[in-house]
């Protein structure tokens, strides 16, 4: 075939599409497209994919499975997506073992990898939606865990400089929801990753719900990591809103982390308000009971809608357009700063005219 011409069409490392439909490939099933989507099978193949005269300069987008994004609209540059595979044991001491992942791996299976290999540590972040490659970049974390705790590398295809390179676990800056790769979005596009995970560690089950869920499955003692991996799978069922059921995108917003002063003078005006304080200075609130206590719990907007089942969930009953759902966002952002002074940040990429 031409070389100047582009339609969808197998390269060996990559699979090229032309106009590709975005719809199923993002969790509140937005009707988007993008001019062009690449799904990588071979990392060593991307030189020669972004070398294409046609696509030289053209934006480009990591794109997982979609489920931490929200199109507002088509995407006129090229989609990157990885379908590499692999999980191995790359070195290991009586402590720990070091798992290389690739980022084309689903997440929950990496998790219930590491269980089967008698690993510790992400039970707690077991059913996270997504792609391992997008996990360290918003740094994911449930139930008391983030991933940072765990990275020892990780390692990424610089788009700019078209190399690959490795980042330690300090040189991903990572903090709540937040790394470097999320603060220089399509900048770097994360390959692999090392995890540092222990053979026997202390259980984490101190957040809201654990203890319970694990006295419900009438687990006496110290739990297990697969004990605390069911009782993580079932909170996470039992609270949040399946995306093939109903689309969306875990929570749409942070929890805001405030200085110290103003959360207690909140929390003193409204006392059922959750807040964890963070250090010294700053504290944690929840943006869902803010959202909840403004009267937007099971907002709808045609087919926009805040879950009726938690609060900081933004849902598609059908046919919503990115557009829609932004607005519905914004509406419920404007009505939480009325009511409270509080200014809540998006936690997905908003990926459009946002
Ligand atoms: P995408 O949505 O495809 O992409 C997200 C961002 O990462 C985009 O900016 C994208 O450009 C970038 N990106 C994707 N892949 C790469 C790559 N290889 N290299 C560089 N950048 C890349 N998150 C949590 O932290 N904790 C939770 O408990 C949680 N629960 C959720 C529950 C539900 C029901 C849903 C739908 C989402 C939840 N999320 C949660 C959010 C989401 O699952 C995570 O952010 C996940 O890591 C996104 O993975 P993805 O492959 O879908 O990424
Ligand atoms: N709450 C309400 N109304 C609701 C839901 C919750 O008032 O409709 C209040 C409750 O008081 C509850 C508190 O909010 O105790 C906290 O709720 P929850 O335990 O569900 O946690 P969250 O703060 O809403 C965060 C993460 C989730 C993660 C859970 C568990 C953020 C933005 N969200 O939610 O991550 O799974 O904790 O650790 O930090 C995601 O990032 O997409 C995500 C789902």
């Amino acid at each position: 075939m031409a070389t100047d011409s582009l339609a969808a069409v197998d390269f060996g490392g990559y699979t090229l599409l032309e106009n590709a439909s975005l719809r199923a490939r993002n969790t509140l099933r937005v009707d988007a497209r993008a001019a062009l989507l690449a799904e990588v099978r071979d990392i060593h193949a991307l030189p020669a994919l972004l070398d294409w005269p046609a696509i030289r300069n053209m934006p480009a987008l990591a794109l997982g499975e979609g489920s931490n994004v929200l199109f507002t609209g088509n995407f006129g540059g090229l989609i990157v997506t990885l379908k590499t595979r692999g999980i191995e044991i790359i070195g290991e001491d009586g402590r720990t073992a070091r798992v290389r992942i690739a980022a084309g791996e689903h997440w929950n299976d990496v998790v219930r990898w590491s269980l089967a290999h008698n690993l510790c540590g992400l039970e707690n972040l077991s059913l996270i939606p997504g792609t391992a490659g997008a996990a360290p970049v918003q740094n994911i974390g449930a139930y008391g865990v983030e991933l940072e705790e765990f990275v020892h590398l990780v390692e990424a295809f610089d788009l700019r400089e078209r190399r690959l390179e490795t980042f330690s676990k300090n040189g991903c800056e990572f903090a709540y929801r937040d790394s470097r790769f999320k603060r220089e979005p399509d900048r770097q596009l994360i390959t692999a990753l090392e995890l540092n995970l222990p053979k026997s560690r202390e259980p984490v089950i101190d957040y809201a719900g654990v203890r319970e869920e694990l006295a419900t499955m009438k687990i006496e003692g110290k739990p297990t990591s697969p004990q605390i991996a069911e009782a993580v799978v079932r909170l996470r069922t039992r609270k949040l809103p399946d995306p093939a059921l109903i689309p969306n995108a875990g929570s749409f917003f942070k929890n805001p982390i405030l200085p110290i002063e103003f959360a207690n003078e909140l929390k003193r005006e409204h006392p059922a308000l959750p807040l964890w304080a963070m250090d010294q200075t700053h504290a944690k609130l929840s943006a869902a009971w803010l959202i909840e206590a403004a009267g937007f719990k099971g907002a709808r907007e045609g087919d926009a809608g805040i879950s009726e089942r938690h609060a900081l969930v933004l849902v598609n009953h059908g046919n919503a357009t990115g557009a829609q759902l932004w607005a519905l966002a914004q509406r419920v952002r404007e009505g939480v700063r009325e009511y409270f002074g509080v200014m809540l940040e998006p936690e997905p990429r908003v990926i459009g005219s946002a």
